[in-house]
């Protein structure tokens, strides 16, 4: 009877708190999320906050209340995103973002995503993505998988894929944005994704508005990727690539799509830690910098760098050095004029002997080649007479 009488205390004050928890999801969200108004980017929204709550499946995402405008839906355990994870009744037309980070996502259907209108905002950070075409037996590539954010402007991509093979990556993904006709893009983070290279120089060319290319965190070497077909580029991230030099062409280009007409923007990129060559291709860059109206980010902050390290700001190097190298290069050219005397002086030396052989040996030499010559001759004897013969008959 008491412990009765504790028991029903006990539960009348646990009683409150899934509903202060947010138990206003409903059943299916097991009391793991919250639901209702709330700020998010400085502005009340209607937000479904499922953060951390180690999901195995997306089933209560179809029954995602009307009104959402946010979804967080992350922590979770989903390789493989089903079709239809909003189901196919719901319309959620007020939805503008979702974050769907750090879920183990390693598959997602091209038909994984519908009624998403007015989606905004896509963050897929943190996942396990595989679009490529031919992995294994299994095929991930689904061109179309973006199709329905007909009105997506920011997509996140920030360490999202579990592919090494980056340049394949960037097919795959020319692909997938050519397919998905993301014609307002204007955002795209791509960054920790042990990019080198983009193999698919056009990787870009296909998504018309993009303003802001986020590369940080790769491994990049140089700009090979077409920069010219962006017109609305107005922010290129490269931040800690492995840039250990700004070529001559990647300053070039810059320079090009910054002056082009049409390119209204100012040009901003970022190369704050990468690890810039103490050495004479600073001179390049820092004559660039006095012309180009590109503007290089933290400028101030940029370092070049000796053995690893930060060795002194990019701004205040002062490179005489290069006169060192022309030097280097001046002697090594030196070293090709000697190597040359001497081959020639070694040749003479050769000849001389070779013909004061013939010269000794000149009577021994007629006796054996005299009997030849007397029958090369008499060939060339006939073969003259025909050619004279020849023209006569034309004439
Ligand atoms: C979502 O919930 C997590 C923890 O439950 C909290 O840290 C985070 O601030 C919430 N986000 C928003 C936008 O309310
Ligand atoms: C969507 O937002 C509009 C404007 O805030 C609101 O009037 C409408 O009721 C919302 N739709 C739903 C299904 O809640
Ligand atoms: C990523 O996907 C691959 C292939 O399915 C799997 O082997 C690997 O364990 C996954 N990694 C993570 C962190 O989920
Ligand atoms: C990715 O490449 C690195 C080195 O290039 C290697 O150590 C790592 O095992 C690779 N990871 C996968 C998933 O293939
Ligand atoms: C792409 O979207 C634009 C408008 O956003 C539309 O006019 C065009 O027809 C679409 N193209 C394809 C192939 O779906």
């Amino acid at each position: 009877m008491w412990a009765l009488r504790y028991l029903s205390a006990v539960i009348f004050l646990l009683a409150p708190f899934p509903i202060v928890n947010g138990g206003d999801c409903g059943d299916k969200f097991l009391n793991k999320c919250s639901c209702g108004m709330g700020e998010y980017i400085d502005r009340m929204q209607y937000i479904v906050n499922c953060t951390n709550t180690g999901f195995r499946d997306t089933n209560m995402l179809q029954d995602l209340p009307k009104q959402t405008e946010v979804l967080i839906w992350t922590g979770n355990y989903v390789p493989e995103l089903p079709w239809n994870v909003f189901g196919t009744l719901n319309t959620l037309d007020n939805l503008t973002i979702i974050d769907m980070s750090n879920n183990h996502i390693h598959e997602i259907r091209g038909k994984s995503y519908h009624h998403v209108p007015n989606v905004k905002r896509l963050i897929l950070n943190h996942n396990n993505l595989s679009i490529s075409r031919d992995d294994e037996d299994v095929n991930h590539h689904h061109p179309r998988v973006f199709s329905n954010f007909v009105n997506l402007m920011e997509l996140h991509l920030t360490n999202a894929f579990s592919d090494n093979s980056s340049a394949q990556l960037s097919e795959d993904l020319h692909d997938i944005f050519v397919n998905s006709n993301l014609t307002k893009l204007t955002k795209l983070h791509l960054e920790q994704n042990e990019i080198r290279m983009f193999k698919d120089r056009r990787v870009f060319c296909d998504l018309p508005s993009l303003r802001d290319l986020h590369l940080g965190d790769n491994l990049l070497k140089e700009i090979n990727f077409n920069i010219l077909c962006l017109n609305h580029l107005r922010f290129l991230d490269l931040e800690r690539n492995k840039f250990t030099q700004m070529k001559l062409k990647d300053l070039n280009v810059l320079d090009i799509l910054a002056n082009s007409q049409g390119h209204e923007t100012e040009l901003i990129v970022d190369l704050t830690y990468n690890q810039l060559a103490c050495d004479c291709t600073i001179n390049n860059m820092q004559d660039w910098l006095k012309k180009t109206k590109v503007k290089i980010r933290n400028l101030d902050n940029l370092f070049c760098y000796k053995q690893g390290r930060p060795y002194q700001p990019m701004l205040s190097v002062k490179y005489d050095k290069c006169q060192v190298q022309r030097r280097n290069a001046d002697s090594s050219k030196g070293h090709t004029v000697t190597i040359v005397f001497l081959s020639v002086v070694l040749l003479t030396i050769i000849l001389t002997l070779v013909i004061t052989a013939i010269y000794i040996n000149r009577n021994r030499i007629k006796k054996i080649v005299n009997p030849v010559m007397t029958n090369v001759s008499r060939k060339v004897h006939y073969t003259t007479i025909k050619d004279d013969d020849a023209p006569e008959q034309y004439v």
